[in-house]
């Protein structure tokens, strides 16, 4: 989703703005544009392409500035080009960059045709740099222009604004979208994310809905909605400058899966006491409000979300708590039937999900017992508007692709049900083997991780694949959909996942042998349910490849190619196998030369309805 990057400062600020701008490329966007304020000028330089091809233009035309904005947008209101760039600008007198949707925009673009201007792009930017730009006219004063063109507005933002009226002063405002102020020495900083702007600084402060900052050198002065003066606190970021690096791996997303064992394992610091798991790493609170729960509804999108459907089959199986789990973007515009002593639980990588904060903010009025977040990015907007909230500790995510977020997820949902079902009579020696297998999971991982020379070869066979199915039974199921998502996500080909029970009931007719048929196969009780499955589609000429571990044993026959992992414990299953659907995605995508880390019209934040 699009990225914003602002400072104010009194050394040239244009290369700031254009490391800002390469650290936030990880969110996917088409174009990107700059705007600086050089004594009382203006000056903009856009491109339809990547920040490269702005960083080229600079060169050809250098912009230096003490005050300006940046900008690389994820198209919505109009295709990738340069009109559409930002920042937008109306009369050489306001400039703004955006991140969000207005959503009347239309009756806004109405009535300002009316007065007479004269529209450059297709955006719905447009409509709030002109509004800002009649109010200025009015006011004279940049901050009172923006409390009265903000009013106007519905939908989301996320706003800089500058004017050359006003050298040195740069407008933060933020509504839905979600919008960071850098703290410096006699220089200051805003972002959509603490990512772009770690080489400045380490000091944040989060912006509250309805916030509106107005910075400059000197300071910072924060209104809340209602337009009066609120401090906020000041946050000290953990992580580090480099954490954008890929450490010698050939992308993101690689380097990320390979992250896992140590991202398992920094999630699960501190979660053990006694050999039982300490219920305050979901919060102090969760204790108390624990004790009421007797249901779980989880609300989610994406990978997130299939990290739900595997919470459910744990839920209800090992934790004896009924458990529903949903799309953000359904539940939000449902109405659906609450039962008091529901847990309501999200999960989020970023934490800024639009569809899943619009679904807790609906949740927090429905009657639910508690809502806990689950998410990977401290101060995000969901942690922040959540009673109790998980934090994994995966580490910044660049790749778009999920990974690493996912395993952690799980993890922490695995350590939900435990404590949940410990209220609803699940035994001591559950949860001590339970325990005991969260121990080894980073271990499992790191054997898993050793199936990638083998992945990496087999992968090869399916450069000139247009669609691939994936099969799974029960807790696998869910992992079968990721893996799904993993591979058309990143290698654009077409891949559906299918409880294998269902094959039958349609999918079969899409066997033969130009279809590859992923088949993720536990040791456990489905055992021999799969292995019918997989007779089913050999016996229609499908390419099988199954993913199973050492224990399974399979007949031996040329037309199944088998990749196993280690033995591994059933509830641990879901998280073990999900590495090597990674590593099959990655490898695929790879060699299709697709853009493993930025897939086409994709985001990893996805701010915007
Ligand atoms: O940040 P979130 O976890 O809320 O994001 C949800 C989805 O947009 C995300 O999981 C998406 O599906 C990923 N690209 C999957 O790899």
């Amino acid at each position: 989703m699009c990225g914003i990057v602002g400072a104010v400062a009194e050394r040239d600020v244009s290369k700031i703005l254009m490391e800002g701008l390469r650290r936030l490329e990880y969110r996917g966007y088409d174009s990107a544009g700059l705007a600086v304020l050089e004594g009382n000028g203006l000056h903009r330089l856009r491109v339809a392409g990547k920040v490269n091809d702005l960083a080229d233009s600079l060169k050809q035309s250098p912009l230096k500035g003490t005050t300006g904005i940046a900008h690389t947008r994820w198209a919505t209101h109009g295709k990738p080009s340069v009109e559409n760039a930002h920042p937008h600008i109306c009369k050489d007198q306001i400039a703004i960059v955006h991140n969000g949707i207005i959503e009347n925009y239309e009756s806004l673009k109405q009535a300002q045709i009316a007065n007479g201007h004269a529209f450059q792009s297709e955006t719905d930017t447009e409509v709030v740099v002109n509004q800002i730009y009649d109010s200025f006219s009015d006011t004279g004063n940049l901050l009172e222009a923006v409390f009265a063109a903000t009013d106007k507005l519905d939908g989301a933002y996320a706003l800089g604004i500058i004017s050359p009226s006003e050298p040195g002063r740069l407008i933060a405002a933020r509504r839905g979208s979600p919008l960071v102020i850098g703290i410096g020495i006699g220089e200051h900083f805003i972002a959509s994310d603490v990512l772009a702007l770690l080489s400045v600084t380490q000091k944040f402060i989060f912006l509250a809905d309805g916030d509106i900052a107005d910075i400059t050198c000197d300071g910072v002065v924060i209104y809340d909605e209602n337009r009066k003066v609120v401090k906020r606190p000041v946050s000290i970021s953990e992580l580090s400058h480099d954490v954008a690096g890929k450490s010698g791996y050939r992308h993101y997303m690689l380097k990320e899966i390979f992250e896992q064992p140590r991202a398992v394992h920094d999630t699960l610091a501190g979660a053990f006491n006694n050999g039982r798991i300490d219920e305050t790493v979901f919060g102090q609170k969760a204790g108390k409000l624990f004790d009421r729960v007797k249901a779980i509804k989880i609300v989610a999108c994406g990978t997130s979300y299939h990290a739900g459907l595997v919470a459910r089959y744990w839920a209800e199986s090992i934790a004896n708590i009924p458990c529903d789990v949903e799309i953000a973007s359904e539940f939000r515009y449902r109405k659906s039937v609450v039962h008091p002593d529901t847990l309501f639980v999200t999960i989020s990588q970023s934490g800024e999900t639009a569809d899943t904060l619009a679904a807790l903010q609906l949740a927090r009025h429905s009657g639910f017992a508690a809502s806990l977040a689950i998410c990977n990015v401290p101060e995000s907007s969901l942690t922040r508007e959540s009673d109790l909230v998980f934090l994994t500790r995966a580490g910044a995510e660049i790749g778009v692709a999920s990974t690493k977020a996912f395993t952690t997820q799980l993890v922490a949902l695995l350590m939900l049900v435990t404590v949940l079902g410990r209220r609803l009579g699940m035994t001591s020696e559950t949860e001590a083997a339970i325990v005991g297998q969260l121990q080894q999971l980073p271990g499992r991982i790191n054997s898993a991780l050793e199936l990638d020379g083998k992945i990496n070869l087999l992968s090869k066979q399916f450069i000139n694949k247009h669609h691939a199915l994936y099969l799974g039974r029960g807790l696998l199921l869910p992992i079968a959909m990721e893996g799904a998502l993993k591979l058309k996500e990143i290698s654009y080909i077409h891949a559906e996942a299918y409880a294998a029970g269902e094959l039958k009931h349609g999918p079969l007719a899409l066997v033969d042998e130009d279809m590859p048929v992923f088949a993720v196969v536990a040791n456990n009780e489905l055992l021999e349910k799969i292995k019918s499955n997989l007779q089913e589609v050999k016996a229609r000429g499908g390419r099988l490849y199954v993913l199973t571990d050492t224990g399974v044993q399979l007949e031996k026959d040329d037309d199944i190619q088998v990749l196993k992992v280690a033995h591994v414990e059933d509830s641990i299953a879901p998280i073990v196998f999900t590495v090597p659907l990674q590593l099959i995605a990655y490898h695929i995508a790879v060699f299709k030369g697709a853009d493993v880390d930025q897939p086409r019209n994709l985001a990893k934040s996805v701010t915007v309805e």
